[in-house]
């Protein structure tokens, strides 16, 4: 348990060891921390609590530090269980004590744990009186799932944030300014392109609202990673910014080879952007051997995808298919992209991706660039031209 503020206490759990999250969809290259919080005022709050497989340890940590019984609210600011898990053993004990959450967040709850604790359903400006300082929520529905919502705590002007603003970065420093600047925002902007790009337009708004609140904010405490007490509205900056289709002057280049043709292509394509344009940063991936939500966080910084297969049982590589159906749910806006790949007897690859480019929200810049068997060195030469074209036409500032 550390004092983050008067009363105010993290009471979660660092998980150094964590490398998959949400089954296999999101690599946690630093592992990540379930943040948990109690204040101990007149009355005592514990506000989330930690993944399921910690909930023993959980429960038996906070045994030393408040009695159990002494807990007069739990606020469950989002029922996935990286932050609920620890309720299904905690109830056990206090079965009594109200849970606020949001009138979504009764019914995730109840489907997850199928408990009928004691809910109180709150709306954004209800508040809860601690003694000196009070609770006041506001629903953040579909950052990211219909139940969540932020909590804030007057007198120590704290932002419970939940998903919001954290980062899957294991740490024993705890706060912001204390661990590694390319690490912290790496694993930031990772979070925000993977989990909360669909969600971009309700982004500002709930910035807005927040705002228009007129409150103080010392630190934003989020549910994973460091809490932000070092300029804290730093990281609600960096979230306006991603949330206006953000673009840097990138090029995304993503594939998959069987003999190394199309990776040829992509070679030959890349040396063509850069031949046109020596400004624009251009990356290539090979997604069977590269790591999805990396390659995420590539495209979401992109103002340009190019992703290639070769053709495959009149269709595209399994590694691509499923990179395109990432991509697909992650509603990107406002980005170009373009199809390329090598094709033996028959063609469909390049049809296929473009299809799936424009179905995701694509706009397509070209037809897309075919090349026979192993390309010759015309048709590297033709890879080369596509590159530069495709390198004018997203040339920035004046882009298409
Ligand atoms: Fe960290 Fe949506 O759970």
């Amino acid at each position: 348990m550390k004092e983050i503020k008067k009363d105010v206490y993290w009471v979660g759990k660092v998980d150094w060891e964590l490398r998959k999250f949400h089954g296999d969809e999101y690599s946690t290259h630093r592992g990540t921390t379930y943040n948990s919080y109690l204040v101990k005022e007149k009355k005592t709050a514990l506000i989330d609590t930690v993944w399921s497989p910690f909930s023993a340890e959980f429960v038996e940590n906070l045994k030393k530090y408040v009695s159990l019984k002494e807990i007069d609210y739990v606020v469950a600011n989002h029922a996935e269980i990286d932050h609920s898990g620890g309720l299904a053993e905690l109830m056990e004990i206090i079965p009594e004590t109200p849970v606020y959450c949001t009138k979504s967040g009764v019914k995730s709850l109840k489907g997850h744990f199928h408990k009928d604790w004691n809910f109180v359903p709150v709306k954004t400006g209800d508040k809860l009186n601690l003694g000196k300082k009070e609770l006041m929520f506001i629903e953040a529905p579909m950052l990211h799932w219909p139940d969540s919502m932020f909590c804030y705590l007057t007198e120590e002007n704290l932002l419970f944030s939940n998903d919001a603003f954290g980062q899957h970065l294991a740490s024993e420093l705890m706060y912001n300014d204390l661990v590694d600047q390319a690490e912290l925002f790496q694993e930031c902007i990772k979070y925000y392109a993977n989990i909360l790009t669909p969600f971009s337009g309700l982004v500002e708004k709930k910035i807005d609202e927040f705002k228009s609140l007129n409150v103080p904010v010392d630190m934003i405490c989020p549910s994973h990673g460091v809490i932000w007490r070092d300029n804290p509205l730093q990281i609600v900056g960096k979230y306006l910014d991603w949330s206006k289709n953000y673009r840097e002057n990138q090029i995304t280049i993503v594939y998959d080879t069987m003999w190394n043709g199309t990776r040829k292509m992509a070679e030959a394509i890349a040396k063509g952007i850069k031949s046109a344009d020596d400004k624009a940063v251009v990356k290539l991936f090979n997604i069977s051997r590269s790591d999805k939500n990396d390659v995420a966080t590539e495209v979401f910084k992109s103002k340009a995808l190019l992703v290639g297969s070769p053709t495959f049982n009149r269709g595209i590589l399994s590694a691509v298919a499923g990179f395109m159906e990432q991509i697909r749910g992650l509603k990107f806006k406002e980005k170009k992209a373009a199809a390329f790949g090598t094709y033996g007897w028959s063609a469909e690859s390049v049809d296929v991706i473009s299809k799936g480019l424009e179905s995701a929200g694509f706009d397509l810049l070209e037809d897309g660039i075919k090349s026979i068997w192993n390309p010759d060195e015309n048709s590297l030469k033709e890879c080369v031209d596509f590159g530069k074209e495709i390198a004018v036409k997203t040339r920035f500032p004046n882009r298409q």
